[in-house]
């Protein structure tokens, strides 16, 4: 299949784009590349040619002759989100929703979107599933359930959307994110020897390893369309809800001499179980590899092959929020987050 992935330069696109040329698709990417600069280690032996573009500057041009999209060039956490809601809503609404429209005219025929679990916010029901209300509580959730009912309404016999509403990732990537609960309390173990939690960590968290997202999105590629078109899928396994606290534990019991302390107050309200049972019995193929164990221990490895400082941990390349904060005050980009050229 000819693949275009949108946000191939991100945590998840930089290890999609070459499980997919692996896995014989001819993949082109495309992203404005706003986390360059935070490239952790050299780890994949493919790279996809990509396209240096905004999504709000897409053409129909840019979208004609591939089969599919998979859709992840977004501001890609609630805190980034916040930051701008109506910038939020322009690329991650708005954009979405106008690469869909673009494809559907080109004649692109499958269209994965990344969507989240966040949609289901402070949930009532315990293990949400994909019928449960959507409950969103920031601008970057509320996008989803937007692109969700829009690009889903596209639906046809010529156009086949799927969405898949991700776990919390985790897990090592190149372009790695440390603002993901588990990465970060690795690196903490990693850099500081402590994790010392200010909430007391009963929140609950589906996660869900970053290759297992990758693993994911392959499946809905290969599945045949009736089994994919205009469905939701919850991405995971229901055995991988943890508690916060089981995380930090998992992560310094992983972590040599890593101490740890809980404080008392639960501080965010996000707190969910989410059943994972549909993906699991209607995509051929999806099973989850990895645990959060297992991924602590891939992150050990990789800092101590890295030789991790304190100073790589904290770059603002590998925060979402800290980057795009760093680019508007250093007017790198512009209001609207457009990069500027230097004067
Ligand atoms: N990582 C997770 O835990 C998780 C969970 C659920 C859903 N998702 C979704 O999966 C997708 C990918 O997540 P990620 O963790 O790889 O995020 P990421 O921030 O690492 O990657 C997103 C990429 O999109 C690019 N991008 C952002 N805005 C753009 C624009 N206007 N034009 C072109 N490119 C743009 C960025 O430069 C970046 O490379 C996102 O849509 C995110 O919301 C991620």
């Amino acid at each position: 299949m000819r693949v275009l992935v949108t946000g191939t330069e991100g945590y998840l696109g930089s290890l999609l784009a070459p499980l997919l040329m692996q896995r014989g698709h001819e993949v082109t990417g495309l992203d404005t590349g706003y986390y360059k600069t935070g490239w952790l280690y050299n780890g994949t032996p493919l790279t996809a040619k990509t396209l240096n573009k905004d999504l709000r500057r897409v053409t129909e041009d840019d979208v004609r002759g591939v089969d599919a999209i998979v859709h992840m060039a977004e501001l890609s956490n609630d805190p980034t989100g916040q930051l701008s809601p109506n910038i939020t809503h322009d690329i991650n609404h708005r954009g979405s929703v106008r690469l869909a429209e673009l494809a559907r005219r080109a004649g692109v025929e499958r269209f994965v979107y990344m969507s989240s679990c966040s949609v289901y916010g402070v949930a009532t029901a315990d293990y949400v599933t994909e019928a449960s209300p959507v409950n969103p509580q920031t601008a970057y959730a509320l996008c989803k359930t937007l692109v969700e009912r829009d690009v889903g309404a596209m639906a046809g016999d010529d156009f086949s959307p799927t969405f898949l509403r991700n776990a919390t990732a985790f897990g090592a990537s190149p372009r790695q994110r440390f603002d993901l609960v588990l990465n970060s309390l690795a690196g903490l173990a990693w850099t500081t020897r402590r994790i010392a939690m200010t909430s007391d960590g009963t929140p609950w968290r589906p996660l869900v390893h970053a290759l297992d997202i990758a693993k994911a999105i392959a499946c809905v590629l290969d599945a045949p369309r009736d089994a994919v078109h205009g469905q939701l899928f919850n991405v995971g396994a229901t055995r991988h809800n943890y508690r916060v606290r089981e995380v930090a534990e998992i992560v310094a019991e992983v972590f040599p001499g890593c101490a740890l302390s809980f404080g008392e107050s639960g501080a965010d309200n996000r707190s969910y179980r989410v059943s994972f049972d549909r993906i699991h019995e209607r995509l051929p193929g999806f099973s989850c590899d990895w645990d959060a164990e297992r991924g602590a221990r891939q992150l050990l490895a990789v800092f101590r092959h890295i030789d991790m400082t304190p100073e790589t941990f904290n770059a603002p390349g590998f925060t979402r929020l800290k980057q795009l904060e760093h680019l508007l005050r250093t007017r790198q980009i512009d209001a609207d987050f457009f990069w500027t050229a230097p004067s």
